[in-house]
């Protein structure tokens, strides 16, 4: 790829752009068959159980959180490396979003800490798969049973991602993917929810359309607050032609992050940069992040600046959540958080997406090991 290289890219093919124009010609631009047919495809990935989309993976989680009834005085524990949705959307039910802090090495919720943080007023967890990987589904569900908790699993990065085998969101409680457009499938915007039973899906589709249920008869009825978040037909045909693609979008992923590890892990100008988890079975790659020790942490924006001057797009996935103004006035317990405050201070994500090829691997390599060189030289290391 010439010129400048993006963090990601969704890759549409003609023949999505031509089914999109189809469905624009059609008379039909809002919810409808298109959106059927994707539910019913995304519900076959998770072995069968309701999935119904919305226009975001915020509202499918903000929902999944009513569906469980979690509200005012209650606590979600979820872990602070994410992005702010996760807990924006705990806190718009009215509930306390707790953070349990990462474990550096997969850079996910530590579930070996969560007993530690759930009280009388615990109502759900949260996970993260942050980049992609799974959090350790058999602890959470072995937590979760044992205090009666409800699982909102945010899968938001995590389309294709398995846990031991078995594709996330074919088994567990609820699970919320989402199709924003850097995603490893995108409708444009979009998102869903994957539930247990029909009474669920049911209420659901009440929440993302203003509470009305619609009788034969052409009336129909509101019996709660619902809002607007339902996904237009447009979007969901970009989303059924991504959605056979997903499959080896996320193999490409998967052989290209194999060659970020062959360049990084060869070269003492990379000493000091953490490796994600060489994990090629159940992860979808969703991001290739690294980690940068303190010592080179402190450049980071020099480093992001660097890449960019040869044209080459880094980011920092995610400054974490309890830093941010509107949860420091909550005043919530951070203390602890000593793992997720080191790793958020050194992430940095590096391009990774299906149209790139091994030759642009080599490319941010070559880039990364100069606009490193230059740092540690002024670092004096
Ligand atoms: C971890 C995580 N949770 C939630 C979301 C929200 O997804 P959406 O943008 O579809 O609302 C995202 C999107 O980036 C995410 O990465």
């Amino acid at each position: 790829m010439t010129g400048f290289l993006p963090l990601t890219r969704p890759g549409i093919d003609e023949e999505t752009i031509a089914t999109v124009a189809d469905v624009l010609r059609s008379g039909w631009l809002t919810t409808g068959q298109k959106c059927s047919e994707l539910e019913a495809v995304l519900s076959e990935r998770a072995a069968g159980r309701p999935v119904r989309l919305v226009n975001s993976a915020t509202a499918a989680l903000e929902i999944g959180l009513r569906i469980a009834g979690v509200g005012p005085g209650d606590e979600v524990i979820t872990s602070a490396l994410t992005w702010v949705a996760t807990a924006n959307v705990i806190v718009q039910v009215g509930a306390k979003p707790v953070f349990v802090d990462i474990n550096p090495a997969t850079r996910l919720m530590d579930t070996n800490l969560l007993e530690a943080h759930i009280t009388p007023r615990t109502r759900a967890i949260m996970p993260v798969d942050l980049a992609g990987f799974p959090v350790d589904r058999d602890r959470v569900y072995a937590m979760a049973k044992r205090f009666k908790l409800r699982v909102i699993e945010d899968a938001a990065q995590s389309q294709g991602s398995c846990w031991k085998g078995r594709p996330l969101g074919s088994f567990g409680d609820m699970t919320a993917f989402s199709f924003h457009p850097n995603k490893n499938m995108t409708t444009g915007e979009g998102g869903c929810l994957v539930m247990n039973n029909e009474d669920e899906a049911r209420q659901f589709e009440k929440y993302r359309l203003q509470g009305v249920t619609r009788f034969p008869d052409g009336t129909y009825d509101c019996d709660l607050p619902g809002g607007k978040a339902n996904l237009t037909d447009i979007a969901a045909a970009i989303g059924l032609g991504q959605i056979k693609r997903l499959d080896a979008f996320n193999q490409k992923r998967r052989e290209l992050a194999k060659h970020y590890f062959e360049q990084l892990q060869n070269d003492a100008v990379f000493q000091g940069l953490a490796l994600p988890p060489s994990e090629f079975e159940q992860a979808n790659w969703h991001m290739f992040q690294l980690v940068l020790a303190p010592r080179l942490a402190v450049y980071r924006p020099q480093l992001i600046a660097g890449m960019k001057a040869l044209d080459i797009a880094t980011g920092v996935h995610y400054p974490a959540v309890h830093q941010l103004q509107l949860f420091k006035r909550m005043n919530l317990s951070v203390a602890h958080l000593i793992h997720t405050e080191a790793v958020s201070s050194g992430i940095l994500t590096l391009p990774l997406f299906p149209e790139m090829e091994v030759a642009d691997i080599l490319r941010v390599c070559d880039a990364l090991k100069q606009v490193l060189g230059q740092v540690q030289h002024k670092a004096g290391v």
